[in-house]
């Protein structure tokens, strides 16, 4: 059986119906059953619990030989914060797990680092060391940032003229992958023993800037200049609202990271080792978004 924590969220769930689709008995973990609603099939099985609480975790994973972390607490309901899902949730995790013997697939961030100015990269790195140093079998799969998230955020802060938001100068080009890419990866790396020990890095095949995914996502409508917010509001922002809004303090601080640090990535070793893996580009993504909408 495999566990997967987070399986109610925009990856796990495509993980989720890939593995049952495959045959897998699968055990997803959320807070709330209605998350996973969408998840019922044969040979899905719906628990609830938090992995902040040590007890939830450790019946979750009773009888699992693989668990896969595909959770973050980033932003989010239940007053999350990486803190205690990224860092302490997944220690729970991985602890359960190692008592279990079982696998474990931790999702982290490309980039992840003691030192990054990103609080969630500080909380995953220091998941990912508690699973190495945790001598159960594992891999860690690190992935740049999710087109369809980012494509969702963006294209809902377009306001009626069409003009939508970018934070900061929208200048520094950012390494996005399709999610879809990520799962497929995901189930690779689960079946595949030889991966054990390893860490795996994906990213798309494009970097691209805030500004450059606000105008495609425009298209094919006119081109409107994006509206920015400074990158000393965002500072302010990051300050002022810690004490009281610490999520939203994060979002600031994130979007000056965003707008700042060196978020490029080259996906040839990737390509190297997973040729099968295509790695989709943003007009397909883009294309497949439209389909679907016309669809619903
Ligand atoms: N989004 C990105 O751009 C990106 C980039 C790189 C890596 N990743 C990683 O990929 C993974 C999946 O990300 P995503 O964007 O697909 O996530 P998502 O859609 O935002 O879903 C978050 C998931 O985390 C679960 N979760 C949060 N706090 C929890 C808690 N205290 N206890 C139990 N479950 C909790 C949620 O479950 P319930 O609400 O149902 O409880 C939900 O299933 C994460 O590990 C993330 O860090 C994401």
């Amino acid at each position: 059986m495999i566990l997967v924590a987070g399986g109610s969220g925009r990856l796990g769930s495509l993980l989720v119906h890939r593995l049952a689709a495959g045959g897998a008995a699968v055990r997803v973990l959320t807070r709330v059953r209605e998350r996973a609603a969408h998840l019922r099939a044969p040979g899905v099985e719906i628990v609830e619990g938090d992995v902040r609480t040590a007890s939830d975790v450790q019946r979750a994973v009773a009888g699992a030989q693989v668990v896969v972390s595909a959770v973050h607490g980033f932003v989010g309901p239940g007053g999350v914060s990486p803190a205690s899902v990224d860092r302490d949730g997944n220690r729970h995790l991985v602890d359960a797990a190692a008592r279990a013997g079982a696998t474990v697939i931790l999702l982290s961030v490309v980039g992840a680092s003691a030192e990054s100015p990103m609080e969630l990269f500080r909380m995953k790195k220091a998941a990912e060391d508690h699973l190495r140093a945790s001598g159960t079998p594992w891999t860690i799969v690190r992935s740049t940032a999710f087109l369809e998230t980012w494509i969702e955020i963006v294209a809902q802060t377009k306001d009626r003229s069409g003009r939508m938001v970018v934070f900061g100068r929208g200048r520094n080009p950012i390494n996005f992958v399709s999610v879809d890419d990520v799962a497929t990866l995901v189930a690779r790396a689960i079946a595949d023993p030889d991966v054990r020990g390893q860490t795996l890095e994906i990213g798309g095949p494009e970097n691209l800037t805030f500004t450059a995914l606000a105008a495609a996502i425009a298209a094919p409508g006119p081109a409107v200049a994006p509206r920015h917010v400074p990158r000393g509001a965002l500072k302010a922002m990051s300050l002022v609202l810690r004490p009281f809004w610490p999520e939203r303090a994060r979002q600031g601080a994130a979007a000056l990271a965003l707008d700042t640090m060196d978020l490029r990535f080259d996906p040839s070793a990737i390509r190297a080792r997973y040729p099968e893996i295509s790695l989709t580009s943003l007009a397909d993504v883009l294309t497949r978004r439209s389909r679907e909408n016309v669809r619903a």
